[in-house]
């Protein structure tokens, strides 16, 4: 029957091509837990296993929670708790688990500690920048250690959701457009929280958000997905592929509709790709009220439909919106569900609690929760990493690094001194309006601690951009829509601004978007600097000083303009706590950049979606008679992904493979040189790209599989070597529905962006 759906063409590289099976991931957790949480289970009434199935909400907040959890907790109904960070508050409902409930097990906290607890690293999509998965390793380890000691014990992190659309607000929580990429990320990430195997000193990871998230329809989030299997298993799935093979203990499904079936309800998701396909044993828990909207979505009838549905599909715990606590046991006892089936559910919940040593070590200790917070490693650490993670996008004339010995700088634009904004979104102790304590280095400040006293520094912040429309989360965060700038106002900052440029030797123009505007629920349709940022921009380019702009962003934005005034562009991202002490490291040449972008930056807002790795069309944009498919705009992007500038240059050459023939079950190798032509030493990030040219399926124009940020000194050369067999030539044939290794031929590229001409050819043969 399968087969007649095949052209003739299709069975000749199906018939000729490797079928590769991927790996199964082995449980997360250990045997001694699964001995011990398979006994408790069989002292559990059906109402302990549902409450184990429960997160509930740690603070009472409108459409979250009514009231406190303490009842359901002492009635054994929850099995963990988000939206805590309250450490008397954790050990308070700690106690009430452990002492009032009939078995005595202890609850697991779980928060977003997205990018550190106190000292707040770069944002994820920084990190990603930096192209060195160790970035994310030693900083999520730190984060794990922070947060173990504050008690969270679970992170809903490592956000693997593939981005290739920038005006959706949550790029900025990820790793960019690419699955290589992004899958070395997620991996990193799981590292850091989770240590070689989940212990007293270690969080549980979530990976999130499943699947297809970041394919939301016009970038607007929440919006439904529509994304067909091919794009799914060789794209979106992968990092968290990834993840799981890394051994993620958690995974959390999306909010929205995937090809119409909300992935919170998604059986073909949850069970069919992530559990029998990949062997995953570990947790999966909703997002926030998910299983509650399946109704929403109309999906479900009501809540007990909707927790039948989400049950069946595979969602061991619902998130916040009580859905199992109030519906499950009736769905049991009506015989819809075997209770043999909630046991597996409750298994990795309860093998999770023992391995992270809950059952041993309930509480949190109060007193030295401060003295592992504030550690003095943790702020180094920070500074060194968010220096890894930007971007040098321009240096016209070598305008960078600076002259140490710069006596008089206008500093302008609304993120030059916005402590917030420097640590981004999603911090936990900047959430719920409490404010940050980690006392965030501003740029302004980084220039001051720099230059000291001698020098001149006039800042002309001009006013905080805001949005149009605030979402949920500014409640929180504090962020407000204010009235735009009157012309007259803006006549007036302008006018600051360009009186500031033309009395200093130097301009540093900070400039960006607000850290609420890159963020959940923040997406948007333009990509310009938003408010009056443009004009301020321009007009003191037009002073004729040296300008540099940094930029602290969580998206690519519309700098076409500034690409070719602005002499240099510095992509801080949001760097974190230490960040202005960091862009001024960069600036003046103490640390030299290295980053590249995990992105391809657009030249103008209409041509997202954008990303390097599409297919060639019937007709090519790089031949002759058609240089761009837009007639307004070029469709080529402005910067290209993988590409970020440095101090120094570097040369690429003898590009070889270890063969130029081998059969489709071979291994293969590609190695390249990698010079440091210049007169400093510099990081590189070579980067290996393929294309398959012919097969059973069109293939991307250029796909990444392999890359490395190597250290070269003044004049040293590196070989660097890549492995180019079944893992990366593989592919997820829409024809066969199976991952194939093809006869073909093959283009290998080597080079500092996925533009590289470096270039080389081998052959599969079956
Ligand atoms: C909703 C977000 O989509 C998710 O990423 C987050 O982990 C949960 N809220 C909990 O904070």
């Amino acid at each position: 029957m399968m087969l007649k759906r095949y052209s003739a063409i299709a069975l000749f590289w199906i018939a000729f091509s490797s079928v590769i099976a991927t790996g199964a991931q082995t449980s997360p957790f250990s045997a001694e837990a699964k001995q011990k949480a398979e006994s408790l289970l069989k002292q559990m009434t059906l109402d302990e296993k549902v409450g184990q199935l429960n997160e509930s909400s740690g603070l009472v907040i409108p459409g979250l929670a009514k009231e406190k959890p303490d009842d359901l907790i002492a009635k054994g109904g929850v099995g963990s708790i988000l939206w805590q960070m309250d450490v008397k508050e954790i050990n308070r409902l700690q106690h009430i688990a452990v002492e009032k409930s009939r078995l005595h097990i202890p609850i697991i906290f779980g928060f977003d500690v997205i990018h550190g607890y106190r000292t707040v690293f770069p944002v994820p999509l920084a990190m990603a920048s930096s192209w060195d998965p160790s970035v994310e390793e030693q900083a999520q380890h730190l984060a794990a250690q922070d947060a173990r000691a504050a008690g969270i014990d679970w992170t809903f992190t490592p956000m693997v959701d593939i981005a290739r659309d920038a005006r959706w607000g949550r790029i900025v929580e990820g790793a960019g457009e690419d699955p290589v990429l992004g899958s070395a990320m997620a991996q990193a990430q799981v590292r850091g929280f989770q240590g070689p195997k989940l212990g007293q000193d270690s969080v549980l990871v979530t990976v999130k958000h499943f699947a297809g998230y970041g394919a939301a329809d016009g970038g607007r989030d929440y919006d439904s997905s529509y994304v067909p299997e091919e794009l799914l298993r060789n794209v979106y799935l992968v990092p968290f592929h990834a993840a799981v093979q890394a051994g993620a203990g958690g995974i959390m499904s999306a909010y929205m509709d995937l090809n119409d079936v909300p992935a919170s309800g998604n059986h073909w998701l949850l069970t069919d790709v992530l559990r029998k396909d990949w062997g995953f044993q570990g947790i999966v828990l909703s997002d926030a009220l998910a299983v509650g909207n399946l109704v929403t979505h109309g999906y479900a009838s009501g809540g007990e439909d909707a927790a039948y549905k989400a049950i069946t599909a595979g969602l061991n715990m619902d998130m916040a919106s009580l859905t199992y606590s109030q519906n499950l046991a009736k769905v049991v006892k009506d015989g819809r569900v075997s209770e043999a089936y909630i046991d597996q559910m409750v298994l990795p919940i309860l093998e999770a609690k023992f391995d992270l040593g809950l059952f041993d070590h309930p509480y949190v200790d109060e007193a030295s929760v401060d003295a592992v917070l504030n550690r003095p490693e943790g702020i180094a650490l920070e500074r060194k990493l968010a220096g890894r993670s930007m971007v040098l996008l321009r240096n016209e004339n070598r305008t960078l690094p600076l002259s140490k010995d710069l006596k008089k700088i206008a500093i302008i634009g609304p993120l030059a001194d916005a402590a917030h904004d420097i640590e981004g979104g999603w911090t936990v102790e900047g959430l719920f309006g409490k404010g940050s304590k980690s006392h965030p280095v501003t740029v302004l400040a980084g220039i001051r601690n720099r230059l000291g006293t001698d020098a001149q520094i006039t800042l002309v912040a001009g006013p905080q951009p805001s949005k149009v429309y605030t979402s949920m989360l500014d409640q929180f965060t504090g962020a407000k829509s204010t009235p735009p700038s009157t012309p007259q106002e803006t006549a007036e900052w302008i006018a600051k601004a360009k009186a500031a440029a033309a009395d200093a030797d130097l301009v540093v123009a900070v400039m960006g978007e607000t850290a609420s505007m890159s963020s959940e629920a923040s997406s948007r349709a333009s990509l310009d600097l938003p408010g009056i940022q443009e004009q301020m921009l321009e007009a003191i380019v037009g002073v004729g000083k040296p300008v540099v702009l940094v930029l602290e962003n969580g998206r690519p934005l519309d700098i076409h303009w500034a690409s070719e005034h602005v002499p240099a562009i510095l992509e801080a991202w949001y760097p974190g706590t230490q960040g202005g002490d960091a862009v001024t490291d960069v600036l003046f040449g103490d640390v030299n950049p290295g980053g590249k972008l995990p992105v391809s930056w657009p030249s103008a807002s209409g041509v997202e979606p954008l990303y390097y790795n599409h297919n060639l069309t019937h007709d090519p944009e790089d031949r002759p008679s058609f240089t761009s498919r837009y007639w307004d705009v070029s469709s080529k992007p402005l910067y290209p992904f993988g590409y970020g500038l440095s101090y120094t240059a570097f040369k690429f050459s003898n590009l070889h493979l270890s063969k130029n023939r081998m059969s489709v079950s071979d291994g293969n190798e590609v190695s390249v040189d990698v010079t440091n032509t210049g007169s400093i030493a510099g990081d590189a990030v070579a980067q290996i790209y393929i294309h398959q040219r012919y097969g059973s399926a069109s293939r991307p124009v250029r796909e990444l599989k392999g890359f490395e940020r190597v250290l070269l000194q003044a004049g040293e050369t590196k070989t660097l070597r890549f492995p180019l067999g079944t893992e990366q030539l593989h592919f997820w044939s829409p024809q066969s529905k199976t991952w194939v290794v093809e006869p073909s031929d093959f283009d290998v590229w080597a080079g500092g962006d996925s533009t590289a001409s470096l270039h080389a050819e081998f052959k599969t043969t079956q």
